[in-house]
């Protein structure tokens, strides 16, 4: 719980710096949640299940951190949810008189087979999209808006093998579980160069954090796509790697110039050749925006 000594660091102005990470209670998400606060910075993570979220907060207290985690509990794979998260969210902001400096969209989902959401939307497309999209819509307004802010949207090097379809974007038709994930980091690394080119105010990075040693291939998935994916993950970094490059983007003045980039492995380099096509770019923004009923992004204000 945040205490009153932060209210007092806050009237002097300082109180560390806050980040929200989505997919807080495992892999890259509950690692970068860890990192983070090693770091003196403030985290409100967001999670879905009662047991992990515990499991993460415990951990959390035996490093000594109570104080600098908050929690929200959520699901991503609808709208209503998701707008039920950023009522919490603002909540707990004002409460502690507090904005969000680091944005990390970090959870996602791999899986096996079709399924459409209370939306009706493909799941993977959903909770790996459009709620990236919707929830930065929603906290925008609780952002401190200053070139040292971040927003980080977790894509993958799997983003390179997919292409766009905008009579299919969902993958709603020849589905398969590959094609789907493939498209959804994609439409991540486009959401994130379409941003920074509507918004200068606010720097947004695609990250590539390469293979990583996760479950998350094991999820949502068939007994074979899980077998292949543990012995696939076996041979990718610790999660815990993939979070310290996560946190040089957010601190490391090396960045600060470099929004709409796609950083691999810590390093910016070149996208997708197709996420570099205006059109292209341009009609995904819209096309999701219309899905989510938007009429300005950049208009919500708290
Ligand atoms: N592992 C890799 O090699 C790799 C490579 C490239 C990119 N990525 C990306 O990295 C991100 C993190 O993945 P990971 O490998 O760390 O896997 P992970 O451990 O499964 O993490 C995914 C997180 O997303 C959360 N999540 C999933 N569906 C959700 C929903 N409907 N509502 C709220 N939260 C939801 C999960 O919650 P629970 O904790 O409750 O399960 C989990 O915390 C993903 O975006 C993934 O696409 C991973």
């Amino acid at each position: 719980m945040y205490n009153k000594r932060k209210q007092l660091l806050k009237v002097v102005n300082i109180l560390n710096k806050l980040a929200y990470v989505t997919g807080a209670t495992s892999g890259i998400g509950k690692s970068l949640v860890l990192t983070l606060l090693k770091a003196n910075i403030d985290v409100i993570g967001l999670g879905r299940n009662d047991d992990k979220i515990k499991a993460l907060e415990s951990e959390v207290e035996a490093l000594g951190f109570k104080d600098n985690l908050m929690i929200v509990k959520g699901d991503l794979s609808y709208h209503e949810a998701i707008v039920d998260i950023a009522k919490q969210t603002k909540e707990l902001l004002e409460k502690n008189n507090l904005r969000i400096d680091f944005l990390c969209h970090v959870a996602g989902r791999v899986t096996s087979g079709y399924h459409i959401s209370k939306d009706h939307h493909e799941l993977t497309f959903q909770v790996n999209h459009l709620a990236v999209v919707d929830l930065t819509y929603q906290l925008l307004p609780y952002m401190n808006e200053s070139m040292k802010s971040r927003i980080l949207v977790v894509s993958s090097q799997s983003h390179y093998r997919a292409n766009i379809n905008f009579n299919n974007l969902e993958t709603k038709t020849f589905y398969t579980i590959l094609r789907s994930y493939k498209r959804s980091k994609l439409y991540n690394v486009l959401f994130v160069k379409g941003f920074s080119k509507m918004n200068q105010q606010m720097p947004i990075y695609a990250i590539d954090p390469g293979l990583v040693r996760t479950n998350i291939g094991e999820k949502n998935t068939s007994k074979l796509a899980s077998f292949i994916w543990r012995w696939r993950s076996k041979k990718g970094i610790h999660p815990e790697v993939a979070a310290r490059h996560m946190l040089n983007v957010m601190t490391s003045s090396e960045f600060d110039h470099q929004s709409g980039s796609y950083v691999r492995h810590g390093i910016i380099v070149s996208s997708n050749p197709v996420t570099y096509k205006e059109q292209v770019i341009d009609r995904l923004w819209h096309e999701t925006l219309n899905m989510l009923d938007i009429k300005d992004f950049f208009a919500k204000k708290n």
